[in-house]
This record gives structure tokens, sequence and C-alpha cells, in this order.
């Protein structure tokens, strides 16, 4: 990859009189000092680790995933590139970021990162129990400090310390320790919601905490989405008007606490960076919102959904099921998972937001020139 491309620097307005929409500055990458991204986290960031695992049912390497999508069906949960794509491509990396369970990702393929997401897990180890076989964050880091991280030495020819700030560390989790453990009632049923954020908090500060003593030091915190808004929510409450506001609130807190936890941290870690993106927002806006942000339909799946009274599971699309014409207009495109349509608004906003009500407290791509 070339890391000296002539500067690039498009500003786009978006002034939409009379609704005064603030300038938005969309930055292609020049002189990025990014060599790649570590991945870790749930089923919005994970780009195809749980196909290799036997017996899991969080696992989506079937039509109609990935009809929009240059390699087509290939783990994603969407139609077409997830955030983690966007990214990179933001970030000018040369390849989209290889899954750590493809036993092809090995040698020169891992020097621009690896994805060791996996959809279904959560930061507390027992959340993944519902989907069957998944990867715990827990294990994410582990196979990252004992495969990954050796062979980057190796490849690269220096020592962790020196490579790894280089590279984003990317963490996205926490929502299914919310669908998938808490309001199902799975464990921690006695516990406030108050509590039971705050323990989720104090659990991935320590995977954080993991990641800085291995050498990382720039760190990305995905918000968790209003799953309340999700059709899978609204299915299991079908009485209730709009959102499903327990899990709206749910999500609120933990991302109002992960936001703390940006500043609260980094005494602890000295030399680190983070930046929180809060996707809720940005997909809370466009719910509000969605025509003029180019949407039609922010209450339907796209796909047709497996259906719990047929043995589904109410989240993800049916195999080789029937999907919604045009994607882009669509909010949610399974059950629970947006489409490429909102990844892209969510990449954006991330790279480039000058809020810090969407970005804390600045974006990736001042990350990125640390
Ligand atoms: C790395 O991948 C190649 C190609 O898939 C394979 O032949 C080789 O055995 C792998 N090496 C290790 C150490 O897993
Ligand atoms: C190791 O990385 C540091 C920091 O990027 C660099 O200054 C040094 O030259 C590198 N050493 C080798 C042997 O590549
Ligand atoms: C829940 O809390 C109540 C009151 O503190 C207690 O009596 C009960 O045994 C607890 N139940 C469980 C399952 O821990
Ligand atoms: C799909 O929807 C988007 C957003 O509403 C619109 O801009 C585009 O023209 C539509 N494409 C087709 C083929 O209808």
């Amino acid at each position: 990859m070339s890391q000296t491309r002539p500067r690039n620097f498009t500003l786009l307005c978006f002034c939409l009189l009379p609704l005064l929409f603030p300038c938005i500055a969309i930055q292609q990458n020049d002189n990025t000092k990014i060599k790649g991204m570590f991945v870790f986290g749930s089923s919005l960031v994970d780009n195809g680790n749980n196909n290799f695992l036997p017996n899991s049912m969080a696992k989506v390497n079937y039509f109609p995933y990935g009809v929009d999508f240059p390699l087509g069906p290939s783990g994603r949960f969407t139609n077409g590139k997830n955030v983690i794509d966007l990214l990179g491509l933001k970030l000018n990396l040369p390849d989209y970021i290889p899954p750590f369970s493809d036993p092809s990702t090995n040698g020169s393929k891992i020097v621009n990162g690896v994805n060791f997401a996996s959809g279904g897990s959560g930061i507390l180890d027992d959340t993944g129990a519902l989907a069957g076989n998944v990867i715990s964050l827990n294990q994410q880091i582990r196979n990252f400090e004992e495969y990954t991280l050796p062979e980057l030495e190796i490849q690269l020819e220096n020592k962790s310390k020196e490579i790894l700030p280089q590279f984003l560390f990317l963490v996205g989790t926490g929502g299914n320790d919310y669908s998938l453990n808490y309001f199902m009632g799975l464990s921690n049923s006695n516990t406030s919601i108050e509590d039971f954020t705050a323990n989720l908090i104090t659990a991935l500060a320590h995977h954080l905490m993991r990641l800085y003593n291995l050498g990382a030091s720039k760190f990305v915190l995905m918000g968790i989405n209003p799953n309340g808004c999700s059709p899978m929510a609204k299915a299991r409450v079908p009485t209730q008007e709009g959102c499903i506001r327990t899990l709206n609130r749910a999500a609120h807190m933990f991302n109002a606490n992960l936001r703390n936890l940006v500043d609260a941290i980094r005494p602890q870690m000295p030399g680190s960076n983070l930046v929180f993106v809060n996707s809720y927002k940005v997909i809370m806006d466009i719910i509000r919102h969605p025509i003029s942000r180019g949407f039609v339909d922010v209450k339907n799946a796209c796909c047709e959904v497996s259906k719990i009274s047929e043995g589904g599971n109410g989240i993800l699309c049916k195999r080789g099921g029937s999907i919604c014409e045009n994607r882009s207009e669509y909010v949610f495109f399974d059950g629970l998972h947006p489409t490429e349509a909102v990844n892209v608004v969510i990449a954006n906003k991330a790279f480039a937001s000058k809020f810090k009500t969407e970005v804390y407290p600045f974006s990736i791509y001042d990350l990125s020139k640390i």
C-alpha cells in the first residue's frame, strides 16, 4: 500500500435549508499513520469468524446475506459491507481485514490486521450461550495475544510495543449482553439494570487494559445500537407503539457509561487515545428523520426473517428467503442488524464527524493522525 498518495481532501457541504444541516467534512485519507485494524466484538463487526465454528447458530454464510457484497455471502451480518469494511476503505487499507478463524489468516495476510469478532458474543463469557458456539471476548483477546501477536512480530520484524501504536483496536460489543443475556433472564436476573451496566463496563475496561498491556494504544469503542427499535424487539412486544423503551434505555445507559469510560480509563493507560462512536445517536437520527437521510422504511426487516414459530430465531434472515428490492431504503436488513446503507452513515460519522455527541472526544480521522 502506498502511504504517500497525493493529498486528497474534499469538503462536501449538505446545507439543506431550512433544516440548516451542518456541513460534513469527508476526508479521503491521505498520509494516515494507521497500518491496520484489530477488531473485537459481536455480529455488528464480525466478518466471518462464525463460519468456521461448528454448532454456531449465529452463522450467516448464506444468501440473502451478502447480496450486495462484492464477494457474496461471507459471514457478515448485513447485505453489503459492515462498518469495519467501510472504515478500512477510509483508512486506505489494502484489503478487507481477514477473519481470525479462517485457517488461511496467517503469515503476510495479517500485517494489516485481523478480525476476531464473533456474532452472538458479548462482554460476559456466558452471553454466548444462547447462540450455541461463539467466541467470547475473553477468547478473542487470547487469540490475539497467543497466535496473532507473535506472528505479527515475525512478519513486521519488530517488537509489539513498537508496532501496535500504528494499529486501531476497535471493540464493538455489549448489545448481546442485554438482548441475549440480561433480558432473557439467563443470569443476573436479580441485578438492577444500573448495576448490570456498571458490571459490563468494568469487565470491558479490564479487557481494554489487557490489550493496552500488550501494546495497544489507539482504541475505537463502538456504542450499542437502539435495539429497542429493531424488528426483532418489536415483534416480541407487539402491543407497544414505537420502539421498546426498556431496551433502548439500557443501550442508552451503556453508551453513557462507555463514553465516561473514555475519560476515566486514560489516566490508567498513559499514552493511549480512545474514541467513542455513538452509533445509537446516528441510527436514532435516521429513524426519527428518515426521508431527509434517504431512508423510507425504518421498521421492517428487509429480508424475510426466520420466524420463531417455524423454528427460527426471529433475528436472522431465512436461508434463501426473499428480500426487499431496494436495500438502501431500509434501516434494518434482518431482525436486528442494519443495512449497508446505515453502516455507511455510521462509518462516515465515525470517521469524520465534528460533533462530540457522535464521536467523543474526536473522530477516527483525528485518532489516525496522532
Ligand atoms: C498458513 O496458511 C497456509 C495457507 O493456508 C498454510 O499452508 C500454512 O500451513 C499456514 N501456517 C500456519 C502456521 O498455520
Ligand atoms: C521498529 O519500530 C520503530 C517505531 O516504529 C522504528 O523506529 C524502528 O526502526 C523499527 N525497527 C525495525 C527493526 O524495523
Ligand atoms: C433475589 O433477591 C431477593 C431479595 O434480595 C432474594 O430473596 C432472592 O433469593 C434472590 N433471588 C435469586 C435468584 O438470587
Ligand atoms: C433506492 O433507494 C434510494 C434511497 O431512497 C434511492 O436513492 C435510489 O434511487 C433507489 N434505487 C432504485 C433502483 O430504486
